[in-house]
């Protein structure tokens, strides 16, 4: 895997919002493609400040990030290279802003300069892949917490990113909408990074889960999640675990 490129290689960031204390020291890091990483830490650790340092909406204060290869902070235009990571926000009122659940879902595509029927087929696709068909015209602001969850992740899904930050996905999710989460993950061939405090969820969902411990990612030290015997409690459907 080493000879691939990664997509993203984070080397010695350090990072600590203005005024307050150091929230990420000599952090390195490296997502190769289809790579399934879970991260764990603490609240506060800094693991939603690391989502938007590699999203390039924070500056670390040392250290690079490089994106497809190309060095964040050194090229004017990244754009087009974020277009290709797609960030499911913690809080789903910081993803939602158009009127409608279609709107919402079709503007990443717009954006990316599809026509506004390709952009609406899209969106109405990939809604049907989430299994929320009929929620087109529901409207963003009322939907429930899960329902925006879901949502949320329709409009990453919509801009066919190659690799996907997760932040706390799960939260807000009863059991039966946790397990479409994780049928909808697995059939995803793309890499992706996953912030959750569920270890079952992680043992399901991820190949190796690093920890966030002091400011750093203990990756020599990935922790290995074994998997138990676990009750559904909408048990009927056969489902696969990794
Ligand atoms: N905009 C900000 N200004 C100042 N401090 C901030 C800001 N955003 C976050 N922090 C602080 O930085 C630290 C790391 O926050 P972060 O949100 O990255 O943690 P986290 O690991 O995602 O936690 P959680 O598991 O609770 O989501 C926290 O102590 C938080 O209070
Ligand atoms: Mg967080």
């Amino acid at each position: 895997m080493e000879d691939q490129q990664p997509i993203v290689k984070l080397d010695n960031i350090a990072f600590g919002y203005p005024g307050g204390t150091p929230i990420l020291k000599e952090l390195s890091l490296a997502v190769y493609p289809k790579e399934r990483i879970g991260l764990l830490g603490p609240n506060g650790s800094g693991k939603t400040t690391l989502f938007f340092i590699i999203m390039g909406l924070l500056r670390p204060t040392a250290g690079t990030v490089e994106v497809f290869g190309s060095r964040l902070w050194e090229e004017k235009d990244f754009s087009d290279i974020y277009r290709k990571i797609g960030l499911l926000f913690q809080d789903a009122d910081d993803q939602l802003f158009c009127p409608t659940v279609l709107e919402d879902v079709a503007f990443g595509p717009l954006n990316m300069g599809k026509s506004r029927k390709e952009s609406i087929e899209i969106a109405r696709s990939t809604l049907a892949d989430l299994g929320l068909e009929g929620f087109e015209d529901r409207i963003t602001h009322r939907l429930s917490g899960g329902e925006k969850r879901f949502v949320s992740l329709a409009t990453v899904l919509a801009m066919e990113p190659e690799m996907l930050l997760l932040d706390e996905p799960t939260t807000g999710l009863d059991a039966r909408t946790r397990e479409r989460l994780m049928d909808r993950l697995a059939q995803l061939d793309i890499a992706y990074l996953l912030i959750s405090h569920e270890m079952d969820f992680l043992a399901d969902t991820t190949d190796k889960v690093h920890a966030m411990e002091g400011g750093k990612i203990l990756t020599d030290t990935t922790v290995k999640l074994h998997q138990h015997v676990h009750a559904h409690i909408h048990g009927s459907h056969p489902h696969e675990h990794k």
